[in-house]
């Protein structure tokens, strides 16, 4: 690129603006081409605010595993996307204009327009984005975002951690996965990993991980069963399936199980659940499901924990941003099932020259 000046591509200038909508209800996986649409709306401009709102433009747009539940025509704990409606998602965007004394044009905020390039927002609904020192635009999505928080309060709250538990995380890789393993091992438990990949299994070990196993292995059940012959404590699910099951035959006594999610059914038509269910009864274990939303009032003392630990090196994380705008969302959230991430997933909605950095 050397010293030749790359001139900013401003939004405003276009006459319309891109956004996703669901097009048809997936059985199974999301059918590329099929299940989302790309939309081209009329221009949205200042003139079109109301007191108290924001035009928000879209940089980065977080792809979590939930978006293909959110496709399901069935009773969750957020109403079903209809069909034609705007595809749900949290982002990090820039105040383009105001009518909030809040907010002033310029300013970095996370809000949940979903999956479109420009918004029109309350300003009670977008939250100002601060980077703490040695922090990044990115983890407000991530490690100081939802997922973080995530594992932060079902690591602490659900899973009761302990110093000198034996902890299992499953999809330790990955963004929730990875902050719960930290987090663990920051409380003086001894940690278990799983994930699908060699390079991730190192990583995991780069993070401190007292083992780490990629659960594709052939002879992955014999390698859990011996990672984990002082059986569990504390496992942290993320996955669900055939890796929940290997957990319940492994679990001590009144283990405590963090049902985080359960990713490895979100794609299957039929899903099925654990054949050894009745471990829960044999060995009294504590299974609990939990939602971070239900901890909303302690997200603020949660970030401010996360944010030091941070700062102290005491937490790493990755992120894998995938560029391309809104066209590629669909394939990377694809993408997402299969493993593609290490670390937080997040689509690049729009390239910014100068002030956000973003890294592969
Ligand atoms: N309860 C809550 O409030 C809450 C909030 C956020 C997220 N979650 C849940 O937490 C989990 C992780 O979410 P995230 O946003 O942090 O995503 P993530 O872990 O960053 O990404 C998903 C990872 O899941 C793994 N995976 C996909 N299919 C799998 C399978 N069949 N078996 C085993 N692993 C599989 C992949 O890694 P591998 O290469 O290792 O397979 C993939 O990278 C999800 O289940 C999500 O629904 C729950």
């Amino acid at each position: 690129m050397g010293n030749q000046v790359k001139r900013k591509h401003n939004i405003m200038s276009q006459s319309t603006y891109t956004s996703v909508v669901l097009a048809q209800r997936p059985k199974a996986t999301i059918v590329p081409g099929e299940t989302f649409t790309l939309k081209q709306n009329r221009m949205i401009s200042e003139a079109d605010l109301k007191d108290g709102q924001v035009l928000v433009e879209t940089l980065y747009l977080s792809l979590d595993p939930a978006m293909r539940g959110w496709l399901n025509d069935t009773r969750s704990y957020v109403p079903p996307v209809q069909i034609g409606e705007l595809m749900r998602g949290f982002v990090i965007g820039k105040i383009v204009a105001s009518k909030s004394p809040s907010f002033t044009p310029g300013n970095y905020v996370t809000c949940s327009p979903g999956w479109t390039e420009l918004s029109i927002q309350d300003a009670k609904a977008v939250s100002l984005l601060e980077v703490p020192p040695h922090g990044k635009v990115t983890d407000a999505l991530g490690v100081l975002g939802g997922t973080g928080l995530t594992a932060y309060f079902g690591m602490t709250d659900i899973g009761r951690i302990q110093p000198g538990d034996f902890v299992a995380v499953s999809g330790a890789a990955g963004a929730t996965g990875s902050v719960a393993c930290q987090i663990a091992k920051i409380k003086g438990a001894t940690v278990l990993g799983l994930a699908g990949s060699d390079d991730k299994v190192a990583w995991l070990k780069e993070l401190g991980c007292d083992e780490a196993l990629n659960y594709k292995d052939p002879e992955f059940r014999e390698k859990f069963k011996e990672a984990t012959k002082g059986l569990i404590d504390v496992f942290f699910d993320n996955v669900g399936g055939e890796i929940l099951e290997a957990a319940l035959s492994r679990a001590k006594p009144h283990a405590r199980f963090v049902m985080c999610g359960a990713i490895s059914q979100y794609n299957n038509a039929k899903p099925v659940g654990p054949k050894n269910i009745s471990m829960v009864i044999a060995m009294r274990i504590k299974m609990q499901g939990f939602l971070v939303f239900d901890y909303a009032k302690e997200y603020p003392a949660a970030k401010e924990q996360l944010t030091q630990w941070l700062a102290e090196g005491k937490l790493q994380r990755k992120e894998t941003i995938v560029k391309g705008g809104l066209k590629a969302a669909e394939q990377a959230l694809m993408d997402l099932y299969n493993g593609i991430n290490t670390g937080k997933l997040l689509v690049e909605v729009k390239a910014e020259d100068a002030g956000v950095e973003s890294r592969l």
